[in-house]
């Protein structure tokens, strides 16, 4: 008999990355092959993000298709939802969607086998599964796939309840990984071969804020101690919140030049001091500013990468000319950057003066033309250097290419052969554009 097979499709963040490479492992483990081909699947996962209203869209669509495909095949489709999605409806999804066997939430993926194996033998008809909203997770292996990246979650949660953000309601209180535990993660994918750590948390910067008796223990100390573990692997992390950022993380990554990957992800989400305190961002314009030119002494050859929100309700244009100041000054090597979503629940979602969908539309159009022209003054600077790339794989557009990432987070494209896959070269940049760096072996 052929193997069952499963798919798991994942949106929104890096957890929810990391929460899929856990439940590739417990699926594998119990017997399932995984593909991508939804239409040749027994189980099909949706691992949703509900951060904005743009991927809870998307997701709509999604199992949309999936009821077709189980009607047609007369019901033999296990379909579930897990993610943020999940946390967020609960049951309330089911009333939506009765053709959902299984809603899992962000804490009880563990619980994933069993559960299959209870819908499978008919024991149950539907589980839904999203307790535990405030605990830690228990510790579960994962496949990343690529062999390349791997990723840590170091803690769970946010307590800070930006006003525009949903977070906090569904991805409970913060709440750390012991650091013993991070550090033997990353110690086994180190010797697994992946060279890429990217540790996980809504803020990084708050970890061990929790750990009631031990305030030995912070994230600048974290960093420390993986720093400590030998081999030739790049750490990131994302994200630390500007408010928390202290001077000890920036003397860490200082101190491993080699080791901390030279990007910091530090979202402003608006320039204007106004915005910020309706978002309830706990920073001024000034502050963030200051912060980054500390940021930039400490670590002269950083790159900066951000989020932005536009159209925040209440936004004048002078607001919005702020944000459009701030990225001129820090000169961002790349920016997410969203109109203000809606989030019911939250408390930007009932403010007065939500601004017009064409005016979201044109302040984005304006503040992404403003941001490709720094990305690409930046990216031009690379031009002539010889950079470190560590080395994905063969190149989607063309298979005579090879495809990296430099410390910065750049990408880097190279003539080369695949065997160089996995592995740490340098490469001199000939040409660049806005995105993208184009070099040869050296
Ligand atoms: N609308 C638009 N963007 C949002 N983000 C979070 N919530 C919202 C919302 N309601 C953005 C923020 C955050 C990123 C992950 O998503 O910029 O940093
Ligand atoms: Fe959301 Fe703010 Fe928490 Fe980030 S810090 S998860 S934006 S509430």
């Amino acid at each position: 008999m052929s193997k069952k097979k499963a798919t798991i499709v994942t949106y929104g963040c890096q957890m929810n990355v990391n929460e899929t490479a856990k439940m590739k492992k417990l699926l594998e483990e119990n017997g399932y092959e995984m593909t991508d081909d939804i239409h040749n699947s027994d189980a099909v996962f949706l691992n949703t993000c509900t951060v904005r209203s743009g991927a809870a869209g998307k997701i709509e669509g999604k199992l949309g298709n999936l009821k077709t495909i189980k009607n047609a095949r007369g019901g033999n489709l296990i379909i579930g939802v897990t993610g943020c999605v999940a946390q967020e409806e609960k049951e309330e999804l089911l009333k939506r969607a009765p053709y959902i066997d299984i809603i899992i939430g962000n804490q009880n993926i563990a619980q994933l086998p069993e559960i299959m194996e209870k819908i499978l033998a008919g024991e149950i008809e539907h589980a839904v599964l999203t307790d535990k909203e405030d605990e830690l997770p228990p510790r579960i292996d994962a496949n990343f796939g690529d062999g390349i990246t791997a990723s840590v979650a170091i803690n769970y949660g946010c307590n800070n309840f930006c006003t525009y953000c949903i977070v906090p309601y569904v991805r409970g209180r913060e709440r750390s990984v012991p650091m013993e535990d991070i550090v033997n993660d990353v110690k086994k994918y180190i010797q697994k071969g992946y060279k890429d750590i990217l540790l996980l948390g809504q803020n990084v910067n708050s970890y061990g804020n929790d750990f009631e008796n031990n305030h030995e223990v912070n994230f600048a100390k974290l960093l420390d101690e993986i720093c400590k573990i030998e081999g030739d692997y790049w750490l990131r992390y994302v994200s630390p919140h500007p408010k928390d950022l202290t001077m000890d993380v920036l003397e860490v990554a200082a101190k491993y030049p080699e080791k901390i990957a030279r990007n910091l992800h530090l979202p402003v989400q608006s320039g204007s001091t106004n915005m910020l305190k309706a978002m309830n961002r706990k920073y001024t314009k000034e502050e963030y500013i200051a912060l980054v030119d500390r940021v930039k002494a400490a670590l002269p050859d950083i790159s900066l990468t951000t989020d932005i929100i536009v159209g925040f309700p209440g936004e004048t244009e002078e607001d919005f000319l702020e944000t459009m100041d701030v990225i001129r000054h820090v000169k961002y090597e790349n920016a997410y950057m969203f109109k203000y979503s809606i989030r019911e629940g939250t408390p930007a979602a009932t403010m007065e003066d939500q601004i017009p969908e064409d005016i979201k539309q044109s302040r984005l159009l304006r503040l992404i033309e403003a941001q490709n022209e720094n990305a690409k003054e930046i990216s031009l600077s690379y031009v002539g250097k010889t950079v470190k790339v560590l080395v994905e794989g063969v190149s989607h557009r063309n298979k005579e290419r090879m495809t990296g990432r430099i410390s910065e987070n750049k990408v880097v494209i190279f003539e080369g052969d695949s065997s160089l896959k996995g592995t740490f070269v340098d490469v001199k940049i000939v040409t660049a554009k806005t995105w993208t760096l184009y070099g040869e072996l050296v």
